[in-house]
């Protein structure tokens, strides 16, 4: 007899757009993408301005009577029927929230970027150790079957020699109506900006192909050079960053003037390429992936001919009718259940490596969060602690 799933009780803390949609993905039945060891349970959800506010976001999703709405942060991290805390605040609160949350004993899933610098990461990851906790940064693209089978591809050479990756995802957005100068994309208190909310996916899949999908002696920080424009809030609206991995090249843009996929249906667009010395393989859509294409070099000019052919592969990016977040939730219900305090498919060295190059491109035109954001000090006032 199949023994019974292993069940990960969920506290949800914020209840923006992502909170709803992530918990909405817990409450899918995991069979839907036939997975049978693990399944969610929602067991609580907190808002920092109200009670009613948690319960309605509760009502909304349908959520089991049984899960508990709390008016603040610090009620949810003590509930003993929660073991592991989403954090889906914004950017500039990530630290502060998941401080509280492993101070409180509680495993963590931290939106992304897990923090704004790699010194608030560092010591997050030293809690965790400590506390012998679970803490990963929620980089959900890099759970979805297409993104493991990627990794796979390449880690087995079957591309050969990885030497370019050119990666973007870019929104068009009617920045001045849409976002003005206190919407989160482009507020500086809540560290703005498209390279921390979209370029991190581009940098994803440039750290997926160079530094990921490499034997561990073989990983290496890039260089990293870069160019910024600048929104007048001093956010940046769009930035290339170009990654020099001991001699292999890779090019993470992002816009929130111009989109990677104009026509909007993500057709025809592949935002990811990953050129090999035996052939490419092109992805589209960056944060959610759809399909992957196969081109193989000629073998016309080479000795050693690629030994795959020419071939598009579709995935179903929402079994269940979800978003596709749960393979993220699944990771960390198993991670938990196996007492492993990270994740083998997005390490804390690899989470510190992308924050370190957003760093460097952040020092080389001067974008400096204001306030606390940076700040390593904890509790600070005004993060709703
Ligand atoms: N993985 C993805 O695909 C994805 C997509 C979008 C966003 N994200 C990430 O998720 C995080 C949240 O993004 P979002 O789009 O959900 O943002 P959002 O809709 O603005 O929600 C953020 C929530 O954080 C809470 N909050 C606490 N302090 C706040 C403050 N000072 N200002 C604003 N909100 C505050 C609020 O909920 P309360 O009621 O709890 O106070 C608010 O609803 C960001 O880190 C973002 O990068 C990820």
């Amino acid at each position: 007899m199949a023994s019974e799933p292993f069940t990960l009780r969920w506290g949800i803390l914020a209840t923006g757009g992502i909170a709803k949609t992530f918990t909405r993905d817990l409450l899918i039945p995991p069979s839907t993408r036939s997975v049978q060891d693990v399944h969610h349970e929602v067991a609580a959800a907190a808002s920092s301005s109200s009670a009613s506010r948690a319960q309605a976001f509760l009502n909304d999703l349908d959520a089991p009577s049984s899960a508990k709405a709390y008016g603040s942060y610090k009620e949810l991290v003590t509930d003993s029927n929660v073991d592991i805390i989403y954090i889906a605040t914004p950017h500039s609160h990530h630290y502060q929230h998941a401080r509280l949350a492993l101070d409180a004993g509680k495993h963590v899933l931290v939106e992304k970027p897990a923090t704004v610098n790699v010194s608030q990461f560092t010591i997050l990851q030293d809690l965790a150790k400590k506390r012998n906790l679970f803490f990963m940064e929620a980089v959900w693209t890099r759970f979805f079957p297409l993104s493991l089978e990627v990794v796979e591809l390449i880690s087995s050479g079957t591309l050969g020699e990885i030497k370019r990756v050119f990666a973007d995802f870019s929104f068009w957005n009617d920045v001045e109506n849409e976002f003005g100068t206190t919407h989160r994309m482009v507020n500086m208190d809540l560290a703005g900006g498209a390279l921390l909310d979209l370029g991190i996916y581009s940098l994803t899949w440039v750290f997926q192909a160079l530094y990921h999908a490499k034997k561990e002696k073989d990983r290496v920080s890039p260089k990293v050079v870069s160019t910024v424009s600048k929104y007048v809030t001093g956010a940046d609206e769009q930035t290339t960053v170009l990654c020099d991995f001991n001699g292999a090249h890779a090019v993470a843009t992002t816009s929130i003037r111009v989109a990677s996929t104009p026509n909007g249906e993500h057709v025809g667009q592949d935002d990811i390429r990953i050129q090999g010395t035996l052939g490419d393989v092109t992805v589209n859509y960056a944060p959610r992936p759809k399909s992957y294409t196969l081109t193989p070099a000629s073998s016309k000019s080479r000795g050693t001919p690629a030994e795959f052919k020419y071939e598009t592969k579709d995935f179903d990016d929402s079994p269940g009718g979800g978003h596709g977040m749960f393979w993220e939730a699944d990771e960390c219900a198993r991670c938990v259940r196996d007492g492993k305090l990270q994740s083998a498919v997005i390490e804390w060295k690899e989470s510190e490596e992308v924050l370190r190059v957003m760093d460097v491109v952040r020092k080389q035109w001067g974008i400096v969060y204001p306030g606390g954001v940076e700040s390593v000090e904890y509790p600070l006032e005004g993060f709703g602690l």
